[in-house]
């Protein structure tokens, strides 16, 4: 077996129905499949569970299941192994990275914290282990706001690794932050002269923007919200069109939960596709997912000493969470 490539690197065998060698494997080994919503679909159809990366945290920590197969991307994985550690987690292909988490190196990010030994540090889930690992608290979109809020009001804060993330809790809590400059490059590039020009064209649709997205674009939203947030305004919203300045995976849920309803995805800045999808989410296809539960790889593994200093603001940001009455 080869996994010098990420992901198991073996023919499938002819003429299998994918889907239900999938279903049976799962079985087999006692697995769960846990699957973000900017999956592509087929994974999402398949999945025990989808969910937002607050969800899937809470999920895996709350799972009996002794193997994770984490359909996303690497950060959750490893969010996933140091929660349980005493599991098999599997992220079908490991190249499945994350342009936000790269943004922030865990050791310039220690040379930004050791020079504001002042600062309570408030990480963006998106990160590495590495960097959760000099975090007082760990957020999500879903939570980042209450969780701010809910700090001491003299409390200095330094908030990474996403600046827009950090800007719109900012403007929105009040609390000033000194802000790690990193971002994601498909919510960095949707274009507000086309969701403007979208907005000609569908006068009454609502336009739903994750706060990964730069301020001009939140500027003309009518929904900023995590990627649930989102989804549960385009479902409980009397409109029945919506433009979405997020990750078009996010379209199949809305339109599954929404069939009646119009879901139009905001296009990036070049205007050479009508959606924007993040490349490392789509590497996880059928292929790899039915390879990973066969051949039992490539598993996550996190540093013993870095899963011990990371799995603490991971837990807070979880009982703040509970108490906050964000998750039960
Ligand atoms: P949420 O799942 O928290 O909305 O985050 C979006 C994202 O970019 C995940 O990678
Ligand atoms: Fe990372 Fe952006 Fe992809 Fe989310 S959409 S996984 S933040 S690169």
């Amino acid at each position: 077996m080869n996994v010098d490539k990420g992901y198991v690197d073996m023919p499938i065998p002819a003429g299998i129905d994918l889907r239900q060698e999938i279903l049976r494997l799962k079985r087999e080994r006692g697995a769960v499949i846990m699957a973000h919503y900017y999956q592509r679909p087929e994974i999402q159809d398949l999945a025990d569970y989808i969910g937002d990366s607050l969800a899937l945290a809470q999920l895996a920590a709350k799972t009996d299941a002794p193997v994770i197969i984490l359909c996303g991307v690497h950060f959750m994985g490893e969010t996933a192994k140091i929660l349980c550690p005493d599991k098999t987690v599997i992220v079908p292909d490991i190249n499945a990275g994350c342009s936000l988490a790269d943004s922030c190196p865990a050791d310039e990010f220690e040379r930004f914290v050791k020079a504001h030994p002042d600062h309570m540090v408030v990480s963006y889930v998106n990160t590495s282990a590495a960097v959760k690992a000099l975090t007082d608290v760990v957020v999500t979109s879903g939570n980042a706001r209450q969780i701010v809020e809910h700090l001491p009001q003299d409390a200095k804060i330094i908030f990474g690794p996403d600046r827009n993330l950090g800007n719109y809790i900012s403007s929105i809590t009040g609390r000033e932050m000194l802000l790690w400059d990193g971002a994601c490059h498909v919510h960095e590039q949707f274009s507000l002269a086309a969701i403007l020009q979208l907005k000609k064209q569908y006068p009454h649709a609502k336009v739903l923007v994750h706060p990964e997205c730069p301020k001009p674009v939140r500027m003309v939203a009518d929904v900023v919200g995590s990627t649930q947030a989102l989804l549960n305004s385009a479902v409980n919203d009397d409109a029945t069109q919506f433009i979405v300045a997020t990750e078009s995976g996010i379209l199949f849920e809305m339109r599954r939960r929404c069939p009646d309803k119009t879901f139009i995805a905001a296009p990036p800045e070049d205007g050479t596709c009508a959606c924007n999808e993040c490349n490392f989410m789509k590497l996880i296809t059928l292929e790899k997912l039915y390879n990973s539960l066969k051949y039992m790889a490539p598993v996550i593994e996190v540093d013993s000493e870095v899963a011990r200093l990371a799995v603490r603001p991971i837990n807070r940001m979880l009982e703040m969470s509970r108490e906050l009455g964000l998750i039960k």
